[in-house]
């Protein structure tokens, strides 16, 4: 074992030569099965019973839930069902928090780590004005063309637009916001109503409203100086956002762990998103916890860096960010699925910040 506390040869070992560290990003490169993973994690939900349980979890306002006690309760859902139920309620949460804030919409959202997947951007074109999807990895990003295309082989996410739209027009703290809207003095936010209640209307416009609003599919290395973002004017929306006085948004999603096993790594990787967001601006992110492996396809699997809530916590302190919402789910079977939870982070980089 070395001092880092791995063994010698795996993966992601700080201990190994310099060519042998190369091989992380040649791993994932070789390892990452857009269809394997689709496939693992992002199956066609059931709408009924996906609503159905995201309006119990909505009353469930415990900052730490043991997925134990949501598999009594909703015990027609797999455990499966219940990690997602989770990450689309969280995504949910956050557009609408960003609504309440920042009714007159128009945010710009940069996804870091994107992946294959397009469900993280769902209830978030609701807010945002244009979605940048960055991922390293060429053979994601042609998925996400694909669907944007609407290509014949591209993943189905049809479940997943009916879900929100249900979900949303279900959910009183949206019904709410909507009802402002519609009886507000402003002209520009009767309009936003009339919008919001038109993406809503069917999952097929939902659909086409968010591939209007996803404007760039780019390669993007979250190690990298200014995130190795396209350097076309624009394509760095967190700081061109700012100069409009605009709170901008970084999502990630399983991104920063997904992207090396090493602790001190994951590290740099998480800080150098964070400078990019300038004061005023947010952060989304959703990390599985103490993670040793992920599934990237049938019985294939990539190693992750291990950290939980407290690293998060640590470094948003130590970058002057806030935390507005947070969520810690535990209880997973770590050696059936590689990690034991997931984390839930929305935070707000202070306004006063240096
Ligand atoms: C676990 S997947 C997450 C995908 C998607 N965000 C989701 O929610 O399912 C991790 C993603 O990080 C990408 N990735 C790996 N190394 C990266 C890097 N250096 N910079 C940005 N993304 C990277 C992988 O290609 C993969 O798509």
């Amino acid at each position: 074992m070395c001092l880092h506390g791995n063994f010698f040869g795996k993966i992601g070992d700080p201990c190994t030569s310099e060519s042998e560290k190369l091989s992380e990003q040649q791993e994932i490169e070789a390892g990452f099965s857009p269809k394997g993973y689709l496939e693992s994690y992002y199956r066609p939900i059931n709408v009924e019973k996906m609503t159905a349980a995201i309006r119990e979890l909505r009353k469930d306002k415990r900052k730490v839930i043991d997925i134990r006690d949501i598999q009594k309760e909703l015990n027609d859902l797999n455990e499966e069902e219940i990690e997602n139920l989770f990450v689309l309620s969280f995504h949910e949460d956050v557009a609408l928090e960003l609504m309440r804030r920042h009714p007159e919409d128009g945010l710009r959202v940069l996804d870091i780590g994107g992946g294959p997947t397009i469900y993280q951007h769902i209830p978030l074109s609701l807010e945002s004005g244009n979605i940048t999807h960055s991922e390293y990895l060429a053979s994601n990003r042609e998925e996400i063309e694909r669907w944007a295309q609407g290509s014949p082989e591209a993943h189905d996410w049809s479940s997943y637009f009916a879900f929100s739209s249900k979900s949303m027009k279900e959910n009183p703290v949206f019904l709410d916001l909507l009802s402002d809207m519609q009886r507000s003095d402003d002209p520009k936010l009767n309009e936003r109503a009339r919008e919001l209640e038109t993406m809503l209307s069917t999952p097929e416009v939902y659909q086409e409203a968010l591939k209007n609003r996803l404007s760039r599919v780019v390669h993007g290395d979250l190690f990298a100086p200014g995130l190795a973002l396209p350097p076309e004017q624009h394509f760095d929306v967190v700081t061109q956002g700012s100069q409009r006085g605009i709170p901008e948004l970084i999502t990630a999603t399983f991104a920063f762990e997904g992207a090396t096993a090493i602790r001190e790594k994951w590290e740099e990787g998480f800080r150098n998103t964070l400078s990019r967001i300038e004061p005023g601006g947010y952060l989304s992110v959703v990390s599985v916890r103490n993670a040793e492996r992920y599934a990237v396809g049938e019985g294939e699997t990539l190693p992750a860096a291990s950290v939980n809530e407290n690293d998060f916590q640590a470094i948003l302190l130590d970058a002057e960010f806030e935390i507005i919402q947070e969520k810690i789910m535990v209880g997973l079977d770590k050696n059936k699925v590689g990690y034991d939870g997931m984390v839930f982070i929305f935070a707000k980089r202070k306004e006063n910040s240096a």
